[in-house]
């Protein structure tokens, strides 16, 4: 029996080989994508995604959502993803968003089905608008896979912080403390072994389908803000990496529950992921820190490591068609 997905996500070109992942699964039904300001603005995301689905020859509605973070400036990544987002390789849809506000798709959606599986792509405005609209949503989901965060490492867009939580640090904080089931799926983890290296690029382009060409093609400006922006030689796809937990859990090999908190306050530190690794909040010893034992209960499962190769397999299935 198909899993129920719903996506949200700020369409760029790593987002969109995630999209195509998730599309071409036969055990996931996506009952929409929506589509949140980040990478690229909010018109340019949906248009961005609405070309990802028609290109998979899937009939999955695209909403448009927020347009700007609860209460920062809009923030983007043109210099990683190009201007349009999908390399600027001049990517058209044929078709237009559905009509409707994503945050109300997601709710009218959460408040008749169950079971669902969440994965956030992007800065988690219309989750946190969701949520505060309609709280009783969060037990319609099973599993909330959230590409966000830097669990206990470096930022890639401030040393402290991940982009999905810098943009939108408010939303991130109150989606963290929301009760929905969240699996924190760092940048870390898409680095190292787990990037495409010219090697696995090659193997991809041979495969010669459309959803091949086009997932190298729009990643083609990222190569080279990846090599910029940490030294990578190969092509990090954060994006794919969580979906790839969403679509088999077992690619996420170490795991482990902890209470997490985003920085909204400080400059240096906005929206850092303050991961309780060693659970010290916990600690008797650390009365005298806190005052009092303000124990913090787990609300996150953060993901430490995967298995690459099938995280690389799992990639390969979707576009190998
Ligand atoms: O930091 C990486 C994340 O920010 C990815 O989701 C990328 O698409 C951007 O949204
Ligand atoms: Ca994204």
């Amino acid at each position: 029996m198909p899993r129920k997905f719903l996506i949200d996500t700020d369409t760029a070109s790593d987002d969109a080989v995630a999209l195509i992942m998730a599309l071409r699964h036969p055990d996931a039904d996506v009952l929409g994508v929506t589509v949140v300001a980040g990478n690229v603005p909010v018109e340019q995301g949906a248009s961005n995604a609405l070309f990802t689905v028609e290109l998979c020859d899937a009939r999955v509605p695209v909403y448009l959502g927020a347009d700007r973070p609860l209460l920062r400036e809009p923030q983007h990544a043109f210099w990683f993803h190009g201007e349009d987002g999908l390399g600027d390789v001049g990517y058209r849809p044929q078709g237009r968003p559905a009509d409707g506000y994503a945050v109300d798709f997601l709710v009218d959606t959460l408040r008749s089905a169950t079971g669902v599986t969440l994965v956030t792509l992007g800065p988690l405005t219309n989750i946190a608008l969701a949520i505060a609209s309609a709280p009783e949503i969060v037990s319609s989901v099973e599993r909330c896979v959230v590409m966000g965060g830097a669990a206990c490492t470096a930022g890639n867009v401030t040393p402290a912080a991940e982009f999905n939580v810098w943009a939108d640090p408010d939303a991130a904080r109150q989606v963290l403390h929301s009760g929905l089931p969240i699996e924190m799926v760092g940048w870390e983890l898409c680095r190292g072994a787990a990037t495409l290296d010219a090697d696995n690029r090659t193997y991809v382009r041979s495969f010669g389908t459309k959803l091949a060409e086009f997932a190298l093609d729009c990643n083609r400006t990222a190569l080279i803000a990846c090599r910029r922006q940490s030294g990578e030689p190969g092509l990090g796809l954060p994006d794919p990496v969580a979906m790839s937990i969403a679509l088999d859990p077992k690619i996420a090999t170490r795991v482990s529950a902890h209470y997490v908190d985003v920085e909204t306050r400080s400059d240096l530190t906005r929206g850092m992921t303050v991961v309780d690794r060693f659970d010290v909040t916990h600690d008797e010893r650390n009365r005298a820190v806190w005052g009092e034992l303000r124990a913090r209960p787990a609300n996150v499962k953060v993901c430490w490591q995967i298995d690459v190769l099938a995280w690389k397999e799992s990639l390969y299935r979707s576009l190998h068609r």
